[in-house]
């Protein structure tokens, strides 16, 4: 992890982002009402978390082509790409199939309001052509909290053409949550979009677009109280 880059978000895109999280408002309503956490639940906000330090790795995120930001509830924690893409076909190694980042983050709440790593939402244009599929994975690792490892994991399927907007949760039995008594913890994210084909006459994309990227990564938060 020597070569992690340590960068500012940048403010017009955070901006763009919080309008397309207004689009995607529906589905984090979803994924918030499928995990009642521990009562009584506190009114999530902005303020109740902050993102202290990010760190990035890998050839999906480099340098300056990722974003984050939350959002005004505090409820979603939102990750935009600008590089995200798996190609394939003729002309392509195999290394371009499959892409990787590592977000590595320091993540600030108050003790006693933990919050809780519920779902996510992953969103990026497609052009997949039929018997190619889209891939895409993530494993999350909060420390301290559990040496438990959550993961979520969509798959688009061809044929298909537009924007793909898929979401996960994260198993019940894997819980993510922060502890009650800290104030800060790291949460490591590494995902890897990739793209399959069973059909070898095919070649990638079209007009030169990836056949297949990853543009925003949403996470869904749960908060909490603890008793007492
Ligand atoms: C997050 O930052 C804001 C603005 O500096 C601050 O008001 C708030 O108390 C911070 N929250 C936490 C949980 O650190
Ligand atoms: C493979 O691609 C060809 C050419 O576009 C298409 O006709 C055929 O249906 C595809 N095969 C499968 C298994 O999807
Ligand atoms: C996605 O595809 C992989 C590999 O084929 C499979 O193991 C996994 O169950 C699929 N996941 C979903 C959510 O369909």
């Amino acid at each position: 992890m020597s070569h992690i880059q340590h960068h500012q978000p940048k403010h017009n895109r955070v901006m763009f982002l919080r309008n397309v999280g207004l689009l995607l408002l529906g589905q984090v309503a979803v994924a918030s009402s499928l995990s009642v956490t521990s009562p009584p639940r506190v009114l999530p906000r902005a303020s109740n978390i902050n993102i202290t330090s990010v760190a990035t790795q890998g050839n999906g995120c480099p340098l300056g082509s990722i974003s984050t930001s939350i959002s005004p509830d505090g409820t979603t924690l939102t990750f935009g790409f600008d590089e995200f893409k798996a190609y394939y076909g003729p002309g392509y190694t195999p290394a371009d199939k499959s892409k990787q980042c590592t977000i590595a983050m320091a993540v600030s709440y108050r003790s006693g309001q933990p919050f809780e790593l519920l779902g996510a939402t992953y969103r990026g244009p497609a052009q997949l052509g039929s018997g190619v599929t889209g891939t895409i994975y993530s494993s999350y690792v909060l420390t301290p909290a559990s040496d438990a490892v959550a993961s979520t994991q969509v798959n688009s399927t061809g044929p298909f053409m537009g924007v793909y907007t898929k979401s996960d949760t994260i198993a019940k039995s894997s819980r993510m949550l922060a502890p009650c008594q800290g104030t800060q913890v790291q949460l490591q994210i590494n995902t890897r979009v990739s793209v399959t084909s069973r059909n070898a006459s095919f070649s990638g994309g079209f007009d030169d677009e990836a056949p297949f990227s990853l543009g925003i990564h949403q996470l869904h938060l749960g908060w909490s109280q603890c008793g007492g």
